[in-house]
């Protein structure tokens, strides 16, 4: 029965979020007017270089580490250190590391395979200028080495175990950082992976404990103030409803925690974590509840005057629901405020989480930094152990994404930012760039506003094909060049679209801080190419606004600088004058294979097109799709009304199904009426034909209901 339960709320989690992607296509068309795509390129007119490592095997590619040179690249049994402009790799540099006979051998009898027992390079931090610490998997025997260069040659130094620093499985994901001298992990301790930890020798979690980790993704982890602060995605405790359903968080712990008094010494004495809400706000919120990445800790003006510090993170709906992605900036401040509000709390293992009273709350605030936890009282220290969760959700800057996508073909996965881009008018914008799990890299700019964020998609590129997910992005020296990292494939792109386009219009209409037109020129130029004579640039980032750009296309402007200014008083008084994007005198080309320079804008601009078709060929599959949910209720409904009066069975357990639908009804904001609800219940258990035969129906009735059941537990659970 207990799974019967479970089966009805994930069929009305399905309902509903079916319900609201209706609800909101429309919506968010309505708050996020410019959502569509600019620019759309596809492999062959990106240019990139690419870096494939060892070709015949799987690689696990991870960025290490990076500087201002070099970027460093875990694979497998292989370190790679690649120069950061071209890509080439410095082969002296390269760094070899096997798994020892003995440690491949024992991880072939535990049952892994041969690909999986190597050893691929999780983690590696310079501790000094010529130190390193090399962690890998070491074929599910996780191990770490401090290696020391001499004449460029890698000597180890000493080798100890890695377990809690680096995960078992080369595709875990973990996180580690290094701060102060102390390198802080997040990872899984072993190998059936049923421990994952938050780890700085010797403080970690509890074992364990699901209130404090429940099958955790990690996403990131970044030093700020007196903590290290962790990003990732759990199965939520505090969900009480039937069923399994994963929030994002972030939690923290003090870096200078020295772990409680006596048995307490090796458990954090300041682990406390919080939801992040990225959500479209309404009487329902519809929230995207699963992170995928963040970029590094930004700093910037959004919206106000005064500086603040954010994090961009991408956020989707879970996999077995419609893609939804969506980029969520949450402020530093905010965290902090929710880690400084109240606790929460749960009584009893049924009872509701509730927010605790200020009165019950023990001093020193438990998971406050103090100088030597050791010393603190073990009602604190238990406190704070048992009460890991805070109340309150972290809010999105602007209480809503800056982003949105409903895509039938991906969903985000990683982001990185360029951040504060300068334009000709010394604004600054932070240019993002996003990943998606179908090989594509989206360049988007945030352009925030009093009244919230307005983000701007500038391009679409696909970079890997066969629906290659792009597992991580990072930022590389020149405008629009970015690192993108797949699992067997890494490659230096570069999204820098000035000279794809060719008219003042559509290069100020692409709205990206990177390009301008000049004027004397002639030509749609990259900034950071520009030393001089910004006198001659036209931009306008803000609102594409291709006003300043001569009515005949192309001629000399003699006008000075570009004011954003002046346009915003303009727009004030006129505000009917829309944005003219470009009018496309060149959209009849045709998009062949040898495309010129010239026609590459055509191209874009033909396939902007075809998105949008798609975009409401979408809204119309829903909105069909809705209307023949609802027939088939009706249909089921009336069906079952006919057929199946509750009087004619006698039978126990089928009765029972109905009393613990109708109690999940029961709940007075429940999406669905109870009548609805019971719908629901028929649709699902009735064979709709032929009429039934009442003396074996009420076992088959059953049989289909449990097999049913049975596959739906399997998915939720594996
Ligand atoms: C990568 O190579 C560069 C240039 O030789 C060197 O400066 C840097 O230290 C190397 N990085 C690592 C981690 O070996
Ligand atoms: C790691 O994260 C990726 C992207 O979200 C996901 O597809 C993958 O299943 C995760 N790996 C594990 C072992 O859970
Ligand atoms: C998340 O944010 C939305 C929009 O501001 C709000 O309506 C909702 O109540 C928040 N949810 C939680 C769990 O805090």
């Amino acid at each position: 029965m207990y799974c019967l339960r479970i089966w009805g709320s994930t069929v009305l989690h399905h309902v509903t979020i079916l319900f609201f992607f209706l609800l909101y296509s429309v919506e968010i068309s309505a708050w996020l007017p410019d959502t569509a795509t600019k620019i759309i390129h596809d492999i062959k007119q990106i240019s990139t270089i690419t870096f494939l490592g060892n070709n015949s095997f799987p690689n696990h590619f991870t960025v290490l580490n990076q500087d201002a040179n070099s970027i460093i690249l875990g694979g497998r049994n292989t370190v790679y250190n690649l120069s950061i402009y071209d890509f080439t790799e410095r082969k002296e540099k390269r760094l070899k590391w096997f798994s020892s006979d003995a440690h491949t051998q024992i991880c072939q009898l535990k049952g892994k395979s041969e690909d999986d027992c190597q050893n691929y390079i999780r983690i590696l931090v310079p501790l000094s200028t010529e130190r390193l610490l090399v962690c890998g998997t070491n074929s599910y025997k996780p191990y770490c080495r401090h290696y020391t260069t001499l004449n460029d040659e890698y000597v180890t130094e000493k080798e100890f175990s890695g377990v809690g620093i680096c995960p078992f499985n080369p595709e875990y994901n973990n996180t580690a950082v290094q701060s102060n001298d102390q390198i802080f992990t997040a990872t899984i301790a072993d190998f059936s992976e049923r421990d994952p930890v938050i780890y700085r020798e010797p403080q970690r979690t509890e074992l364990s404990d699901l209130k404090q980790l429940n099958a955790p993704n990690f996403v990131s982890s970044m030093p700020y103030d007196n903590y290290i602060f962790f990003f990732f995605r759990e199965t939520a405790v505090e969900y009480l409803n039937c069923g399994k359903i994963i929030y994002s968080r972030v939690a923290r712990v003090c870096q200078n925690d020295k772990g409680g008094p006596h048995q307490f010494g090796d458990r954090w004495t300041s682990f406390l974590k919080a939801r992040l809400n990225c959500s479209l706000p309404g009487e329902y919120p519809f929230y995207f509840d699963e992170i995928q990445s963040t970029t590094s800790i930004i700093e910037g003006r959004y919206g106000s005057n005064l500086s603040q510090q954010i994090v961009y993170g991408t956020l989707t709906t879970p996999n077995n629901a419609i893609g939804g992605s969506a980029i969520c900036a949450y402020s530093m401040k905010d965290i902090i405020r929710v880690f400084q509000g109240s606790f929460k709390h749960q009584e009893s293992i049924n009872a509701n989480w509730l927010p605790v009273p200020k009165q019950k709350v023990p001093e020193p605030r438990p998971g406050q930094c103090v100088n030597d936890s050791r010393i603190l009282p073990e009602s604190v220290v238990n406190f704070a152990k048992t009460h890991s969760l805070m109340e309150e959700a972290v809010p999105a800057l602007f209480n809503q994404p800056i982003l949105v996508r409903v895509s039938l073909q991906y969903r985000f996965t990683a982001i990185t930012v360029d951040p504060q881009v300068q334009t000709v008018s010394n604004d600054v914008f932070d240019v993002l760039y996003v990943g998606t799990d179908n090989g594509k890299v989206l360049k988007v700019v945030n352009i925030p506003n009093e009244n919230g964020a307005n983000a701007v998609v500038i391009s679409e590129n696909t970079v890997f094909s066969h629906n290659t997910p792009v597992r991580e992005l990072k930022i590389a020296p020149g405008y629009g060049r970015v690192v993108v990292v797949s699992s067997n494939e890494v490659k230096l792109a570069t999204f820098n679209h000035c000279a794809s386009v060719d008219h003042c219009q559509s290069c100020v209409a692409l709205q990206d801080p990177h390009c301008a037109w000049d004027t004397q020129q002639l030509a749609c130029v990259s900034l950071d190419a520009v030393s001089t004579l910004r006198r001659s640039l036209i931009q306008d980032v803000s609102h594409g606004n291709t006003r300043k750009c001569s009515p005949i296309a192309n001629n000399k402007i003699p006008t000075g600088v570009y004011d954003d200014n002046i346009l915003e008083n303009e727009i004030l008084i006129d505000n009917k004058i829309e944005d003219p994007s470009p009018k496309p005198n060149n959209e009849e080309v045709e998009c062949d294979d040898g495309v010129t320079e010239n026609r590459i804008t055509g191209c874009a601009v033909r396939q902007h097109l075809v998105i949008y078709t798609a975009k409401t060929l979408h809204v119309i599959v829903v909105c069909a799709s809705l209307v023949a949910l609802f027939l088939g209720f009706i249909a089921g409904y009336l069906f079952s009304r006919r057929f199946h009066p509750y009087a004619h069975y006698p039978n126990a357990p089928f009765i029972e199904q109905h009393n613990h639908l109708e109690r999940l009804s029961g709940n007075p904001n429940g999406f669905l009426t109870p009548r609805a609800n019971k719908t629901v219940n028929l649709v699902l258990n009735v064979p709709p034909s032929p009429a039934p035969k009442k003396d074996n129906l009420e076992t088959k009735d059953l049989n289909i209901a449990s097999d049913g059941t049975l596959q739906k537990i399997k998915k939720t659970y594996i």
